[in-house]
């Protein structure tokens, strides 16, 4: 089984990411790191812990990771987040509050030492803004080979962007931070909006959760309609919303439902350029060997069908 860490940004498909990582067999969950992002750090942070506890994974730690980006010194939630998220990142909907504490020791320490811990072994997932692996690396550059491999849920390559034309939402949050990740982590692979587009859920899905019966189904389908109408409403897309994160952590441990393009990568980090927070090839390491790879195409009834019946399993 593969030690996984998620970096999660909770936030509705985040929640997914999480039921999803929990229910798979090969994946061991051995801690969540909270980021900014779709909330508040520590507003992820909770809703991780109550959506753990939700799930029946009492024994998962969660850690505070960074509050606000490399750059800035604050951090508020964007208007757009809460409408897709809602005001408290899970669709408005109550989750029961966990009496569980967040941990004592940073989310960027708890990452160094699993990296020295388990090296090959160890998937390291983030599902948000790449501060929190950023701040590691700069505390201890020898993680960048140490972590097995690093899959994230971020960026746009071959599509648009969807904060603005060249950037997606979770590189927007934190260009800098993307860059040295991108430069830095060996065995990256990107899983953008090229693919998590392409995979779509719907009501008919939530309504079969909604008939298992159960609290955390009743809950899980309430937070993922309300998902599912933000994108209508707002014209992202009215046949389903996407299953961005939930996406990366299935190509993480089953990388065939992905065709990937190896590219060293960078993200454009001059604010100048009109594409700031691009990802985009490395002109510079084009002659060198390649280390990440972008997912480009991905089976997507195959993936939709699988992630539901793993949510019926776990709900
Ligand atoms: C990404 O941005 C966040 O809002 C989502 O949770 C996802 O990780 C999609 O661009
Ligand atoms: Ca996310």
């Amino acid at each position: 089984r593969y030690k996984m860490i998620l970096d999660l940004d909770t936030g509705i498909d985040d929640a997914l990411a999480l039921a999803y990582a929990i229910g798979h067999d090969d994946i061991d969950l051995i801690g969540i790191i909270a980021s900014y992002g779709n909330n508040l750090m520590p507003v992820t942070a909770a809703n991780s812990l109550n959506l753990l506890d939700l799930l029946g994974a009492k024994d998962v730690p969660v850690f505070h990771g960074a509050a606000h980006s490399t750059t800035t010194e604050d951090f508020d939630t964007m208007p757009v987040s809460k409408l897709i998220h809602g005001k408290n990142g899970v669709g408005n909907v109550d989750v029961p509050k966990s009496k569980r504490q967040v941990e004592q020791q940073s989310g960027i320490d708890f990452l160094i030492e699993s990296a020295h811990q388990y090296q090959e072994k160890l998937i390291y997932l983030p599902t948000g803004p790449l501060t929190n692996l950023a701040l590691a690396l700069k505390k201890d550059p020898a993680i960048g080979q140490l972590i097995g491999q690093t899959t994230l849920m971020g960026g746009a390559l071959t599509v648009p962007g969807n904060v603005t034309p060249f950037t997606e939402a979770n590189i927007n949050q934190d260009p800098e931070a993307a860059n040295t990740v991108f430069k830095e982590q060996e065995r990256l692979t990107m899983v953008g909006l090229d693919v998590t587009l392409r995979t779509l859920l719907t009501k008919k899905e939530t309504a079969a959760w909604r008939a298992l019966g159960s609290k955390k189904a009743q809950l899980y389908a309430d937070i993922m309609d309300f998902y599912i109408d933000a994108y209508a409403t707002l014209d992202i897309d009215k046949r389903g919303a996407a299953l961005h994160d939930p996406l990366a952590v299935a190509v993480a441990v089953q990388p065939d439902y992905i065709d990937t393009l190896p590219l060293n990568m960078i993200v454009t980090t001059d604010r100048e350029s009109g594409d700031y927070g691009r990802t985009i090839g490395d002109t510079s390491k084009l002659l060198e060997p390649v280390t990440s790879k972008a997912a480009i195409l991905v089976d997507q009834d195959r993936f939709v069908a699988d992630f539901q019946k793993m949510m019926l399993k776990v709900l």
